[in-house]
Parts: C-alpha cells; structure tokens; sequence
C-alpha cells in the first residue's frame, strides 16, 4: 500500500480507494416497494382491485425497463380488514422487509392505524383511497392521490339538495369507522347549510347483520332519503332491509359503495339510489381507456374506481422514483441501500418529490397535491338503475 501510495498521486490514490470500496458494496437490483391491504375480510373486494391496479402499472413499468435499471418489486401484506392488523403488516414491511416506501391503505380506519409507522421511520405513504382528512394530517410523509371528504360530503349534500331537490334527509353511519363518522359529519353540515334539515341520524357498526330497529326509526321520520356512508357490505344489507320494511326512498352514498359485490348483496334494493365514485369506466378518454382495456384482458373484469386509484398511486410514487434516479443516481442507489444517513437523506428528497406532484396524468383525473398533500380531483356522480350503474355527472372541485 504505502508503494502503490507514493508511485501514484495522492488523488488518484483516494479515487483507487474509493473504488475499491463502493465496488464492493452490494447494489441491489430492485427497489422494494411496500403494499398493505385487504385482500380478505369484510372489505376483501378493496384490497384485490387495489393490488390488481397495482400490479398492473408496475409489471408494465418493469416491462418497460424499470427505473434507473431497477425492477419495482412490490411486497403485499393482507392486513384481513383490521386496523391492527394494518399496523402489524406495515411494521413487518418496513422493519424487516426494508421497503422504500408504502401504498396503502383503501380505509381511512386502516391508512390512521399505520400511517404513524411511516412516519415515524422517515417512509414515505401514498394511500390511493382514503379520504378521511385526518390521515394526511399525521405528517410530512404521508400523502393520498384521491379528493377528501369535506369535498366528498358538500358535493353529496349538494346533488340531494339541489339536483333531486331533497329537503329532508336521514343519516345511517357506522359509528366504529372513521371514514363513515366524517363523512356523515360533513354531509350534515352541508346538507343543514343549503336549508336541508336531518329528520334522523342512526348508527350501526360493521359486521353487523341486522338494521331494522334503527330502519324502523328512520321510516318513522318519514325522510325524502336515506345517506348512507358506509362500505358496501352493510349498505347492501341496509337496502334489502329498508325495502323489506317498506322504506322505499333512495339512497345516497360515498365511495364505500364501490364494490363488484355491492349489487350482488343489494340485488334490487338500490334501483334509484345515487353514489359517488373517482372516476368513470366509460369515460372517452383515452388514458382511461387503455388502463380499462388492458386490465380487462388481464384480470377478465372491468376495473373499479379502487383500482384506478391505485394505478395511480403505483404511477405518483414511481414517477418521483424515477426524477430521483435521473437528478441523482447516488441518492437514487442510497434509497435501497443500508440503513444509515445516505438512505434517511434520500428517502426525504423521495419524500420532496411526492410532494411536488404536479399535473401528473392519472386515470382518476390529472394529480397535483397540495400543500396538505392531498390531491385535487372531480367527484363522479353514478346512479343504480336495474342492477346497473348509469353515469350521472362530474362535479369538479
Ligand atoms: N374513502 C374510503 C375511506 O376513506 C375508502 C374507499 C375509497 C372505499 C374508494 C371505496 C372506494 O375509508
């Protein structure tokens, strides 16, 4: 060594040494990407779209090339419709299987169960879908690419008061969920707001069976409709049982709704009710319609607005993965590197690059987040008509 030292310059000498080490330094192949969902349990049928639209975009992405010449391998946890089961999943990917970042979760109660996790170990979270305004509010590390539900709920408020001219309306939440909790909150104080007056405000609690003594006290205060911010296991069931009890009004609803199997557990019970969507399988666009067309060939069924969101999760978080790779390809290499302040530094420019998500051309409507991380988007308008879903209208924010 003190040879090689004085024959080659002092420089050259640190660049050889240099060399030398960074040779040695394993790099990885991949960059490991974490999903938590449910993909079984009471809202199975989320987690499965979520994680086909997922698969969708980054099997294309890999297809493609991948990033800064790294395949996106995703690892997916099932977190069985459980908030602390969310929890569990999310330390396990961060802690043992050393994801970069993490997308999930559809259900806000979930995304509020984990999102401390990211948090706190400096990892970036996008969830496609949870539009609880308090998940984003757990910190700089985490973001969403789907509207919220103070919009969420003035937009439905609106529709019932100004589009079918309701006055008088019922609430029926589920009081253990977040998301239902809000959303009838905010619902109200729209509804109220615009003149409308709430005749009855009932709760029940997911996974229960049997709503007609709560249906009962509705039907007694006689209401122009029935809101109903829940996930479509309960609201399928709440439809049947309002009908059997000669509660014919329509219902309104949220995203919860958004299920395949929402009409196969309602059956008829929902012809001329109302919910809102992200966005519309129909729509002419042509970025919608190629994301429908190949995820029909490949899944044999006609993607959700679950698995829209969740395609455009996989794009935002990839999108700023690869400016990373392209503005710095050490700190790009960092991010999957070993746990120390190169890899924290790099998953914070991560973190920066998410933030600064501007115009990127999703299916669910063009993405920019704001300064609370959480995107600006139009609502959809879908109404229920013999067991099919009919496009009503866009409402831009
Ligand atoms: N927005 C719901 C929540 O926050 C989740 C959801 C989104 C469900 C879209 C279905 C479709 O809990």
């Amino acid at each position: 060594m003190v040879r090689i030292g004085r024959i080659l310059s002092p420089a050259v000498f640190t660049l050889a040494v240099f060399l030398l080490f960074t040779g040695c330094a394993k790099r990885e192949a991949e960059i490991k990407v974490g999903e938590y969902g449910s993909l079984t349990g009471s809202t199975a049928t989320f987690g499965i779209s979520s994680k086909n639209g997922i698969e969708l975009f980054v099997d294309n992405l890999n297809a493609s090339g991948g990033i800064g010449g790294k395949k996106v391998h995703v690892l997916v946890e099932d977190d069985q419709s459980r908030p602390e089961e969310a929890a569990t999943a999310v330390n396990k990917l961060i802690a043992q299987d050393g994801v970069v970042a993490v997308l999930g979760e559809v259900a806000s109660s979930r995304s509020l169960a984990a999102a401390p996790i990211c948090q706190n170990a400096g990892v970036p979270m996008i969830s496609p879908s949870s539009t609880n305004p308090k998940v984003t509010e757990i910190g700089d590390h985490i973001f969403r690419v789907c509207y919220i539900d103070p919009f969420q709920g003035m937009v439905i408020a609106k529709f019932a008061r100004n589009t079918l001219h309701f006055s008088k309306g019922a609430v029926f939440r589920d009081n253990k969920n977040d998301y239902s909790v809000g959303l009838a909150n905010y619902f109200t104080e729209s509804f109220k707001g615009m003149g409308g007056t709430i005749v009855a405000d009932e709760s029940y609690s997911e996974g229960d069976q049997d709503f007609k003594a709560q249906l009962t006290n509705i039907k007694g205060k006689k209401p122009e409709f029935i809101f109903v911010p829940g996930y479509y296991t309960e609201v399928g069931l709440i439809a049947r049982q309002a009908r059997e009890l000669g509660l014919t009004v329509p219902m309104l609803g949220g995203d919860g709704w958004v299920s395949d199997r929402l009409l196969e557990i309602a059956q008829d019970a929902l012809n001329g009710s109302y919910f809102v969507n992200h966005y519309y399988e129909g729509d002419p666009n042509p970025i919608v319609q190629s994301f429908v067309q190949s995820y029909r060939k490949r899944y044999n069924a006609t993607p959700d607005g679950l698995a829209a969101l969740a395609y455009d999760a996989a794009g935002v978080l990839t999108n700023a993965m690869r400016q990373l790779s392209t503005q710095d390809a050490n700190a790009f290499e960092a991010l999957s590197g070993p746990p120390n302040a190169d890899q924290k530094a790099a998953r914070t420019r991560l973190t920066t690059l998410i933030a600064a998500t501007k115009d990127f051309p999703g299916v669910t409507g063009r993405i920019s987040l704001d300064e609370h991380r959480n995107a600006v988007k139009p609502a959809v308008f879908l109404g229920i008509e013999k067991r099919s879903y009919k496009f009503v209208a866009t409402v831009e924010p």
